[in-house]
C-alpha cells in the first residue's frame, strides 16, 4: 500500500522537497530524520532532492525497515542510509543535530505528539528545519454516479472511515499549526498539495484504487448497507463485469496539508 502510495504520490513529493528546499536556502541539508519512515516514500523523495544528504529512517516497524533498507540496496543508496527502529510512544528520538527533519502521515500516529515535538526540537540544528505532512483529504477514485447501486458510494464509505479514524488516532484531524506553536516551533509557511490524477489512469493508480477500496471494505463490513457491499464487492470482484479495471472514469483525488517550521531558540 505505501509503495503504491509512493508511485501516486512521486509528483507530490517533488513538490513539497522543492519547496521546502527553498526555505532552507543556503543551509545544506546533511543530515535529514524520517520520523515513520513506513517504507521509504519520503526517504526516497529526499535523497533524491538532497544529494549530499544522509537520512536516518525511524520507524517502529521492523518489517517496513527492512523493506526500506532492501530498496536502498537495490537502488545503490544503502550507504546513504541508516534505518532505526523505535517506537516513539515510549522511547526519545536520536540525539542529532539533524538539519531537516520529516513526517508525513505519521505524527497523527503518536500518542503524545508534544513531547516527540519537544525531542525533535532538541534533535534539530538550530537552523534546522521541520517539514511535516497530513493527509487533508483522503483518496477518492470514483464519480458520484457510478451507475451501480445508489450514488454517493465513495462518500458514505469515506464518512465511515473518517470517524473510524478519528476513533484511532484522536490527532487526525488536530491544528497542528497550533500544537507545532505551542510546542517550541514557529510555522514559517503551511500549504495544500493537491492529488489530482485523470482518467486513464496507470496500472499501478488502479492497483492504489483497488487496494485502498479494498482495505476500506475490509474494515467497515459491518457498517455498510447491504446494497454498498454489493456494489463494492461488485466493483472489487477480480473478473466480473463491473470491476474497477473495466472501468474508463477512475481518477485519483486527495489532497495534503504541510508545513515547515523551525525550532524556537
Ligand atoms: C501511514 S504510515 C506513513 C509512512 C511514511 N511516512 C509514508 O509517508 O509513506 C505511518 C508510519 O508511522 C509509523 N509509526 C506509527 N506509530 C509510531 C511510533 N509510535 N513510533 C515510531 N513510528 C511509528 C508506522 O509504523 C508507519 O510506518
Amino acid at each position: 500500500m505505501l509503495d503504491l502510495d509512493a508511485v501516486v504520490l512521486a509528483g507530490v513529493f517533488a513538490s513539497v522537497t522543492e519547496w521546502i528546499s527553498g526555505h532552507l536556502g543556503d543551509h545544506p541539508a546533511k543530515q535529514i530524520l524520517d520520523l515513520g519512515s513506513g517504507t521509504g516514500t519520503g526517504t526516497f523523495a529526499l535523497l533524491s532532492r538532497f544529494g549530499d544528504a544522509q537520512v536516518t529512517a525511524l520507524d517502529a516497524s521492523a518489517e517496513m525497515l527492512e523493506h526500506l533498507s532492501a530498496r536502498a540496496q537495490h537502488r545503490g543508496l544503502a550507504q546513504r542510509v541508516q534505518t532505526l527502529e523505535a517506537d516513539l510512544d515510549t522511547g526519545h528520538l536520536p540525539a542529532g543535530p539533524f538539519d531537516l527533519a520529516w513526517a508525513s502521515a505519521s505524527m497523527h500516529h503518536m500518542a503524545e505528539p508534544a513531547r516527540v515535538l519537544a525531542d525533535l526540537r532538541s534533535a534539530l540544528d538550530p537552523a534546522g528545519l521541520f517539514a511535516m505532512i497530513e493527509f487533508e483529504t483522503f483518496p477518492r477514485f470514483l464519480p458520484d454516479d457510478i451507475g451501480l447501486g445508489t450514488p454517493g458510494l465513495e462518500a458514505r464509505l469515506n464518512a465511515v472511515a473518517d470517524r473510524k479514524r478519528e476513533e484511532h488516532h484522536p490527532t487526525v484531524n488536530s491544528d497542528w499549526s497550533a500544537r507545532l506553536a505551542s510546542n517550541g516551533f514557529v510555522v514559517r509557511e503551511e500549504r495544500t498539495f493537491e492529488i489530482n490524477l485523470a482518467a486513464p489512469l496507470s496500472d499501478d493508480a488502479v492497483r492504489y484504487a483497488r487496494v485502498t477500496l479494498s482495505r476500506l471494505r475490509d474494515g467497515m463490513s459491518e457498517e455498510l448497507s447491504a446494497e454498498d457491499r454489493q456494489t463494492l464487492d461488485a466493483l472489487l470482484s477480480v473478473d466480473g463485469p463491473d470491476r474497477l479495471e473495466l472501468r474508463s472514469d477512475l481518477g485519483v483525488r486527495s489532497s495534503r496539508r504541510a508545513w515547515i517550521a523551525s525550532p524556537v531558540s
